[in-house]
């Protein structure tokens, strides 16, 4: 696997709706959906932004550990109540709330959207839809168990490119896809691997609770500006999840979207550049093998990733090898030809002179944060809902829990969720909740 793709040399030098039961409630199809931002600033901000562009939204609070980073978000309602805890949010203004975005680093996603659900509140939530598998899963049950609109925050899905893409794989014009090979050139600060926690952190800003930032992982003391809070926490394992987990679920939606994946992987095994036991690799590589479905030559198909700048071999497709590939994407290995899927940007077909420049019909974009308010409002559940987005993440994060077990095939029992040739992987489903923290299992 390592001489595959020259894995430590590169290292060096990088060092469908579907009717859903509504609760929207006693509403119509003219009334506002009433929404509660969580997380306003970084993504928070565009995420909450799109809804608040949406003609039927009302802003009904705004929610930020960090005070200071609600200052944009303010000025799209400016009369919306401000909180550092979304709990008390909840608890004082529950019945004007409809419906929550939890744009918040990774290690909160489950807790507060879980928390949201229960009280019957409709969220958008950002990816990945958890931190690690077993929370991935709870938050599909509960999602059964609400019969909330959901919907994952991984807007490409909606998007042009991505949208073609899949029409492109599902219409037949490559046949039968054979294998997938993904990659992402992210490498989160470029450091990851050889950070390690500061030694003499500055003070705490006064904008900032870090006991919620903090929420269910271990405490620890704050690092400074960017180490953890804000953006740098998508690095460090109590946190995030590197660059698999960051980018994952963008990149490998519309191979699980385009192939109808409906089931996790059988068997992973991975390989990385070196990581201590605070912060992710810099590079990843991870091998899957996934049940086949109707669109896939075999009874298995084998999807990998690659991240970090490193790049998948094109051998055994139709890509000739003097083509440069995009930095991110996906190469689908069909019966008849291959199509090379960018991060972000328009399908390609190979061999080129196999097929007219009129092979690919275009599918227009649809706008992803309005179509989960549609939904609401409708109660008509859009595509990329939280049972989709728990498959999708507990597969990302599976690869990433391979990554501790390098270059051992792991096999995965997803109907008993645990390992079955590895007891000692089964420790990295779940995580140790701080107290107060909890999450009961659903
Ligand atoms: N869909 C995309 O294209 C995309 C792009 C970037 C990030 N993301 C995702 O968005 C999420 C946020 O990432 P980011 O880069 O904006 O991170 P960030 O750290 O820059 O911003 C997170 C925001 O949430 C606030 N916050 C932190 N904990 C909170 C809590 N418990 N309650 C309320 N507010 C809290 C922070 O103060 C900050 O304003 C992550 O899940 C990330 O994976 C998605």
């Amino acid at each position: 696997m390592i001489k595959r793709r020259q894995f430590l040399q590169a290292s060096a030098a990088a060092a469908a709706v579907v009717a859903c039961p509504s609760i929207v409630r006693g509403r119509n199809l003219n009334s506002k959906l009433s929404v509660a931002g969580i997380g306003c600033d970084g993504k928070g901000w565009s995420d909450i932004k799109q809804m608040s562009d949406h003609p039927q939204t009302q802003m009904a609070a705004f929610c930020d550990i960090d005070l200071a980073r609600t200052e944009k978000v303010k000025k799209l309602a400016p009369d919306a109540p401000v909180f550092q805890d979304y709990r008390e949010m909840l608890a004082k203004l529950g019945d004007k709330i409809d419906a929550v975005t939890v744009s918040t680093p990774d290690h909160m996603h489950a807790f507060i959207t879980l928390d949201a659900m229960r009280q019957g509140k409709h969220v958008y939530c950002q990816k990945p839809l958890t931190h690690n598998v077993w929370e991935a899963r709870q938050v599909a049950n509960q999602t059964k168990k609400s019969g909330v609109i959901t919907r994952l925050g991984n807007q490409i899905h909606s998007h042009s490119v991505y949208r073609t893409g899949v029409q492109v794989i599902q219409s037949g014009t490559i046949g039968k896809v054979k294998e997938v090979r993904s990659w992402c050139a992210a490498t989160g600060h470029g450091k990851s691997g050889q950070i390690s926690v500061p030694k003499n952190p500055p003070a705490l800003p006064k904008s900032v609770d870090w006991d919620l930032w903090i929420g269910v992982a271990p405490m620890r003391t704050y690092g400074g500006h960017n180490v953890y809070h804000p953006w740098g926490w998508r690095d460090w394992q109590d946190f995030g999840n590197g660059a698999l987990g960051d980018f994952g679920c963008h990149i490998l939606d519309p191979v699980f979207t385009a192939l109808k994946i409906a089931a996790p992987p059988t068997q992973l095994k991975a390989d990385h550049s070196g990581m201590n036991d605070q912060v992710w690799a810099a590079q990843t590589q991870v091998d899957y093998v996934f049940p086949g479905t109707e669109l896939t030559t075999d009874e298995t198909i084998k999807i990998s990733w690659d991240d970090g700048g490193l790049l998948p071999s094109v051998s055994g497709s139709h890509i000739p090898a003097t083509v440069a590939l995009p930095k991110s994407g996906s190469i689908f290995i069909g019966e008849k030809g291959t199509m090379v899927m960018p991060h972000v940007g328009p399908p390609q077909l190979f061999p080129q002179d196999q097929y007219a420049a009129d092979a690919i019909e275009t599918v227009e974009s649809v706008n992803h944060y309005h179509g989960w308010v549609d939904g609401c409002l409708s109660g008509e559940q859009p595509s990329d809902g939280f049972d989709y987005g728990a498959l999708l993440t507990e597969s990302v994060l599976l690869g990433n829990i391979a990554v501790r077990y390098r270059t051992q095939n792991l096999q995965w029992d997803a109907a008993a969720m645990r390992f079955t040739n590895n007891d000692d992987a089964n420790k990295w489903l779940r995580r140790d909740y701080r107290t107060g923290w909890n999450i009961d299992e659903v």
